[in-house]
């Protein structure tokens, strides 16, 4: 995520310009579509009977959420993710395949009525799934939109029945070094946490995903289970959930922990306010090679606006 580390970082900060995260986007797809032509299976090759959830794919579209412009296409979509625990570039998407994905159980904890476990296909048959098309903002300054299978948070937090001292949720992923080699990193806070208010997570655009394009999601984008905030930057997103912890102490995130003045709680997208180290007025376009005017809340202030009224003294949006 482009960030200042003192150790091990190799990214310069020449890197994070959006001419170099279309160039490296452009190498990506050349090298999908090569391999895609020979023996190796592209990324979005997904066998549909590989995951035993398969069957409840493609799920019904909510037409309720429209996008300003086309899909991108899952090619690139597949190809061009973030996901440290394979790795601090985009490429990640091989070394994800490792992850296995069942049995996986989410803990749902902290300050709810009584604590539980329940596994993903369990959870998957109680909650109501439905297909959303989003725009996703990433804080490194490009987008994509993306038709993601799932649920809405909200259904969860009913679920979870959280008492009423629950301010906040916060989100685990999976700690395994051994087959996620990036959290071998010492330098890094693991497990990756994120974590919303409760006022959020209960948003009716707060998504909690677990297909994409019309199948079980693929591992890299954080197969079985993951977040989506698509007025927030991507970081918040959090992939691979294995915990969600209803506290009343404002969660302090992976991203936050590392960078305090870059990634703040609240992350909602603002082109007004750049990151300490480049713009946010704009955005590429992953798939069209274009930049356009990133909007605030990325363009859902209709539904999440009035969330941030009254909040004063506070770094919202970076
Ligand atoms: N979740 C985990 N566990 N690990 C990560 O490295 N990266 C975040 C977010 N969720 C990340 C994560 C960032 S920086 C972004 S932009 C999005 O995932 C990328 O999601 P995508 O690969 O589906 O586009």
């Amino acid at each position: 995520m482009l960030i200042r580390i003192p150790r091990g970082w190799e990214i310069k900060e020449s890197q994070v310009t959006p001419e170099a995260v279309f160039l490296n986007r452009r190498a990506l797809v050349a090298g999908a579509l090569a391999a895609g032509s020979g023996i190796a299976a592209p990324a979005f090759a997904q066998a549909k009977d590989e995951d035993p959830s398969a069957g409840l794919y493609p799920l019904k579209r909510n037409e309720a959420f429209q996008v300003d412009r086309p899909l991108t296409d899952e090619a690139t979509a597949s190809t061009y993710n973030n996901f440290y625990e394979f790795g601090s570039h985009k490429q990640i998407w091989r070394a994800a395949q490792k992850l296995p994905i069942r049995p996986w159980t989410v803990r749902i904890d902290g300050l709810v009525e009584k604590p539980f476990e329940i596994a993903i296909d369990d959870l998957l048959k109680r909650m109501p799934l439905e297909e959303r098309h989003y725009r996703f903002r990433c804080v490194e300054a490009w987008s994509m939109t993306v038709p993601w299978g799932g649920f809405p948070m909200k259904a969860l937090v009913e679920l979870a029945r959280p008492l009423s001292a629950a301010k906040y949720v916060a989100m685990d992923t999976f700690h395994n070094p051994e087959i996620a080699s990036g959290q071998k990193a010492s330098w890094y806070p693991w497990p990756y946490r994120e974590g919303v208010t409760i006022e959020e997570a209960a948003n009716e655009l707060t998504f909690l995903v677990t297909g994409v394009y019309g199948k079980p999601a693929r591992k890299q984008y954080g197969a079985p289970l993951r977040l989506a905030l698509p007025w927030k930057y991507g970081f918040k997103s959090v992939k691979s959930i294995v915990r969600f912890e209803f506290t009343d102490k404002r969660p302090v995130s992976f991203w936050e922990k590392l960078q305090p003045a870059e990634y703040g709680f609240w992350a909602n997208v603002n082109p007004q306010v750049s990151h300490p180290r480049w713009s946010q007025a704009t955005e590429e376009v992953i798939g069209t090679g274009k930049r356009v005017p990133t909007l605030l809340f990325n363009g859902y202030g209709e539904f999440v606006a009035k969330l941030y009224d009254g909040i004063k003294g506070e770094k919202l949006f970076v």
